[in-house]
């Protein structure tokens, strides 16, 4: 049985070496990192996915960031361990934590992905919405957790300023 549980500071590297494991080599060199660095994630939706033995299986963590004139979530990165993928586990950890998050009171999701995987979980392409180069605009997702959250909202994606 595999169990979510919010991230604590001693699992940090712990997800690291699964997103290493997870991800092509230099993942940090992806502009969606420079809205990482130095912010602590989320803390709560953050979550990490355990087996019966306490070992990892999945992970996913959101930072806060602002686009435009409002604040949103960035998703990811989420991993699922190769030989835990494909059993739902990926799903469960977005779907738990995009619940979290509304129950948190945010309004808005982003994330940069796969659309035919995201698409299932009712992210759709942002137009307007603009990660720092260089990101593909086709890869740019929302999510609306309160509705018509992405109504209206343009502009770059920036760092977090409290
Ligand atoms: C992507 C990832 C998190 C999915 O986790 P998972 O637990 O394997 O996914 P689930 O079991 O919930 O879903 C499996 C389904 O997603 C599909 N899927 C997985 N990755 C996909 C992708 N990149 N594009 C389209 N579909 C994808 C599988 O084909 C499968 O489809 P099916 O339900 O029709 O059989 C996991 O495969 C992973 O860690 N991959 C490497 C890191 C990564 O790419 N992270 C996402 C960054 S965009």
């Amino acid at each position: 049985m595999i169990e979510l549980i919010a991230e604590q500071p001693q699992d940090r590297w712990e997800v690291e070496a699964l997103y290493d494991l997870c991800f092509a080599p230099g993942r940090e060199a992806l502009s969606s990192y420079r809205l990482r660095d130095d912010i602590p994630p989320v803390q709560g939706l953050s979550q990490v996915a355990r087996d019966e033995l306490e070992i990892l299986a999945g992970a996913i963590r959101f930072w806060p960031v602002h686009v435009g004139e409002v604040d949103a979530l960035l998703l990811g990165p989420v991993a699922v361990h190769p030989t835990h993928q494909g059993e739902g586990l990926g799903g469960s950890l977005i779907r738990d934590s995009l619940a979290k998050a509304e129950s948190s009171g945010w309004a808005r999701v982003l994330l940069v992905g796969d659309a035919p995987y995201y698409r299932r979980f009712g992210f759709e392409r942002l137009a307007g919405v603009e990660m720092p180069p260089p990101t593909n605009p086709a890869r740019v997702l929302g999510f609306a957790l309160q509705p018509g959250a992405w109504d209206g909202v343009f502009g770059m994606v920036r760092r977090w300023q409290g």
